[in-house]
């Protein structure tokens, strides 16, 4: 019968890779049990480095191989990966806990009205809300949040944002003259955008909300290198064509360490106001397994509604004006499913994006 002691010795053989000590002298192994056939050993080590465990158990396992007819269970424990983050650790805007950036594969699928709500949704629950509107070609948020005859006031080298339903809101639609930004190329848009983030008081924030250009260009570049960019949302529409500008978006976050909160399927259905019937304009059910694939969720569905655009187009969000209608509450399920997965992100350190294998379709 194999004692504790034979099989520490065995284990004061196994080096802990990178140094000359080995794990007995490190005093890593934790504990070692011996129940009939069964051998426990517990272990804790200080890297969180998958590839060190990888070889410890490996090497463990050789050491140990001797014991032909026992069990051998090894659990090891070890500190949670430091986060990867978007910017390599760089972050211009220290004083805001979250960034969001909000996505599409083109314009038109919804994406700044997804943004808006989302943003007051989490205000309404009590967050501290900042959104910039960071699609330079079409800013439509100042116009979606009633503030489009707002002038933003200067102090000094600062720009202070608008409030409005409590949100502090800055568009570069109303920084630089309507039209001028369209002929903008790929480094006045990086200019632009590092210049914005630092030129705006923001204050303390809890998150901060990007409405992006469409596609996956400079502007969200600049974004991701700048900020420790928390989370990503993608909206889609649910028709089969949308997939590929989808599956790019899903594959930009993932290729600049930005954890995935989840895809908005936005005009997912027209529930008639007369019949109360459901009509699948565009499609169902292609959102699903793309999320699956990027190990994300479909964050929510929100159906075509004719006050869905009234709001946008009136500066005052149907989250605003009619927060108790089911449109409104599935905005706020999705506020809240994304407010959980930035405290994950917070708290568990983020993506492992080897486990992702993106562009499956
Ligand atoms: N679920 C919806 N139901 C009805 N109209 C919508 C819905 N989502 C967006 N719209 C309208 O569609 C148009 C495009 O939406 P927008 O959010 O500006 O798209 P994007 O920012 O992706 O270009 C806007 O007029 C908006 O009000
Ligand atoms: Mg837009």
């Amino acid at each position: 019968m194999i004692n504790k002691k034979e099989i520490q010795e065995k284990l004061a053989l196994v080096i802990y890779p990178g140094f000359t000590k080995n794990i007995i002298d490190f005093n890593f192994i934790k504990e070692i049990k011996i129940e009939k056939n069964n051998i426990f050993i517990h272990m804790d080590i200080p890297s969180a480095a998958p590839k060190i465990e990888t070889q410890l158990r490996e090497e463990i396992n050789k050491r140990l191989s001797f014991l032909e007819n026992m069990k051998i269970e090894l659990s090891i424990t070890k500190p949670k990966m430091p986060r990867i983050t978007s910017s390599n650790g760089k972050n211009v805007l220290p004083n805001i806990q979250n960034f969001v950036m909000v996505s599409s594969g083109k314009g038109g699928v919804g994406k700044s009205t997804t943004t808006v709500n989302l943003a007051i949704a989490l205000a309404q629950q009590g967050k501290r809300v900042g959104l910039l509107d960071a699609d330079i070609y079409g800013p439509n948020i100042p116009r979606m949040m009633g503030i489009e005859n707002e002038q933003p006031v200067f102090l000094g080298k600062t720009i202070k944002p608008i409030l409005t339903h409590d949100i502090k809101v800055m568009s570069i639609g109303s920084l630089v003259e309507r039209g001028a930004s369209l002929i903008w190329k790929g480094a006045m848009v990086t200019q632009a955008i590092e210049q914005m983030l630092e030129d705006i008081e923001w204050g303390n924030l809890d998150v901060l909300l990007f409405d992006m250009p469409p596609g996956t260009g400079d502007a969200q570049l600049a974004l991701a290198q700048s900020l420790p960019v928390t989370s990503g949302v993608c909206v889609t529409t649910p028709q089969k064509v949308a997939l590929d500008d989808t599956i790019r978006s899903m594959d930009m976050f993932t290729q600049l360490n930005i954890p995935i909160a989840g895809i908005v399927e936005n005009m997912s259905g027209f529930i008639c106001p007369d019949s109360g019937k459901e009509y699948d304009i565009f499609g169902k059910g292609t959102t699903q397994p793309l999320a699956d694939a990027y190990k994300t969720k479909v964050l929510g569905e929100v159906p075509i509604e004719p006050a869905i655009r009234e709001g946008g187009d009136s500066g005052l969000p149907i989250t605003v004006l009619a927060p108790a209608c089911e449109t409104s509450k599935r905005y706020s399920n999705m506020a809240i499913k994304l407010w959980k997965k930035l405290l994950e992100v917070n708290e568990e350190g983020g993506v492992d994006n080897e486990k992702i294998q993106p562009t499956i379709f």
